[in-house]
């Protein structure tokens, strides 16, 4: 009996007989020869179906095989410098476990709406096999960077009995006899809790967001990664954020040059062929992959001050006192090669729980890093307020609930310390580097305003 191989350890199979087993992903036919491109989860390979090399059903059979039909294939591996993968098949025969007719994704160009209707489906596809990839590697390094620098990793919970992040995103729940629970905004609050337990630590779940907005970079479930680390000041802070962005863009390129190099000219080259009607450029594939090889510490900072002017400058009427928003962070960041870290906003336009630059009340001891190329934020964060009567200002200011923040003012009651730490989406992150439209594509089931299926 052949063994049993995957198409992406083959070259150990050289000159041997092997059976993969997979689906059809494209099927071509000459003469005496059929070509079919096999995928088995961790690569495509060609197996050529030749005539005289298979019975007379066999070949038949490979005709009419379509789209998506499972199969097992067993033949011959033989080195072909022509594919990509270095290697393909020479079958001898094919085991077909269920032939499929009409399977509705072809390879010709789909709308986008209706390519997520059907993300099931289209998870199957090359691009999107690559950008869940990244995705793992990302979520991978992720860990890997805490788990090297002597953080635990600390769960927190996702019903919650208060906001975080402003009340006007919040999900609600029913929640028994209790009233009303909501879906989290974020951990932060919990992990400042499990700091003053364990020094450094934190969460990487999901996330939700009841957000209004439909722009290309908003789930409204997503999933964050958010450190608390005590005694940490912003400074430190902004260390640790543009440390961590450089360790997981590394890892990204390291593994997978390649395919996002094939990714972004793919993108390209399908962008030349069909207007996008937003008038949006595709990234240049060499350009961007210099990019991400020069994203390493120390990033350029800026404070928010200084961004408003040099926004100003762009002839954009922004003035001190208004939010950035996506468009206005893409003019900042396309400003600067690295990922930019702006710090310093006005108190007033942040969560309850920052700490205000004691040198300058008006602006908050927080940051934010923008992506370069036009991604805007990836990261949130910055230093908290430590001190009891402050913090109780501020949650009336915001008009939160005493009761509900009982437990977290209790962490400024019993040995409070300067501490820090920041969130990043994932999403985001993974939408930069695979240099994507639109984050949607980086998570593999969205949940959107407008999108709760698949
Ligand atoms: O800036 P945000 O709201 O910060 C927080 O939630 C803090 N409590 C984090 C902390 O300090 N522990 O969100 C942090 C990041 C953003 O920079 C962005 O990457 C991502 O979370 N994010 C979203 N991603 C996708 N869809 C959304 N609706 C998002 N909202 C925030
Ligand atoms: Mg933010």
């Amino acid at each position: 009996m052949a063994a049993l191989a995957y198409i992406s350890d083959i070259a150990r199979f050289d000159g041997q007989e092997v059976t993969l087993q997979g689906w059809l992903a494209h099927k071509a036919s000459k003469g005496k020869l059929h070509f079919l491109q096999v995928r088995d989860g961790t690569g495509t390979i060609q197996c050529v179906v030749f005539k005289g090399n298979v019975d007379e059903p066999t070949f038949v059979k490979a005709d009419h095989l379509g789209q998506e039909s499972s199969l097992r294939v067993t033949g011959v591996v033989k080195k072909d410098t022509r594919s990509k993968l270095g290697f393909e098949i020479d079958v001898k025969g094919i085991d077909v476990l269920q032939e499929v007719t009409g399977y509705p994704i072809s390879p010709k160009p789909h709308g986008v709406n209706f390519l997520m209707e059907r993300r099931h489906l289209w998870l199957r596809s090359s691009r999107q096999s690559v950008i869940l990839r990244v995705r793992h590697t990302v979520e991978n390094a992720i860990r890997e960077f805490f788990d090297t620098r002597g953080f635990t990793l600390v769960d927190a919970p996702i019903f919650t009995p208060s906001a975080c992040e402003g009340t006007s995103t919040l999900f609600e729940v029913p929640y028994f006899d209790l009233g009303t629970a909501y879906l989290t905004q974020s951990g932060q609050l919990y992990m400042e809790a499990a700091a003053m337990a364990l020094g450094k630590v934190y969460c990487f779940g999901p996330t939700f967001r009841a957000e209004k907005s439909k722009t290309r970079r908003h789930l409204t479930e997503f999933w964050m990664v958010e450190p608390e680390v005590a005694y940490l000041d912003l400074d430190g802070d902004m260390e640790l954020m543009e440390q961590f962005v450089s360790h997981l863009v590394g890892r990204a390129v390291e593994k997978h040059e390649a395919e996002l190099r094939d990714l972004l000219e793919k993108a390209a080259k399908q962008a030349e062929d069909d207007e996008d009607p937003s008038g949006r450029k595709p990234l240049d594939p060499e350009e961007h992959l210099r990019v991400l090889k020069n994203v390493k510490a120390p990033f350029p900072r800026v404070t928010y001050t200084e961004a408003i002017e040099r926004i100003q400058k762009t002839g954009h009427a922004i003035k001190w006192g208004d939010d950035l928003g996506g468009d206005e962070e893409t003019i900042l960041g396309k400003q600067f090669e690295r990922p930019v870290l702006v710090h310093r906003y006005p108190a007033e336009m942040k969560a309850f729980y920052f700490k205000k630059d004691p040198n300058d009340p008006k602006v908050a001891l927080g940051c934010d890093m923008l992506a370069p190329e036009g991604y805007g934020e990836i990261i949130g964060g910055g230093q908290r307020e430590e001190n009891l009567d402050v913090l109780v200002a501020e949650l009336e200011k915001h008009k939160l609930p005493r009761e509900a923040f009982q437990w977290y003012l209790d962490l400024r009651t019993y040995g409070s310390v300067p501490h820090a730490g920041f969130g990043m989406g994932v999403e985001r992150c993974v939408s930069w580097i695979c240099g994507l439209h639109h984050v949607r594509e980086t998570i593999p089931f969205a949940r959107m305003t407008e999108r709760i299926t698949p």
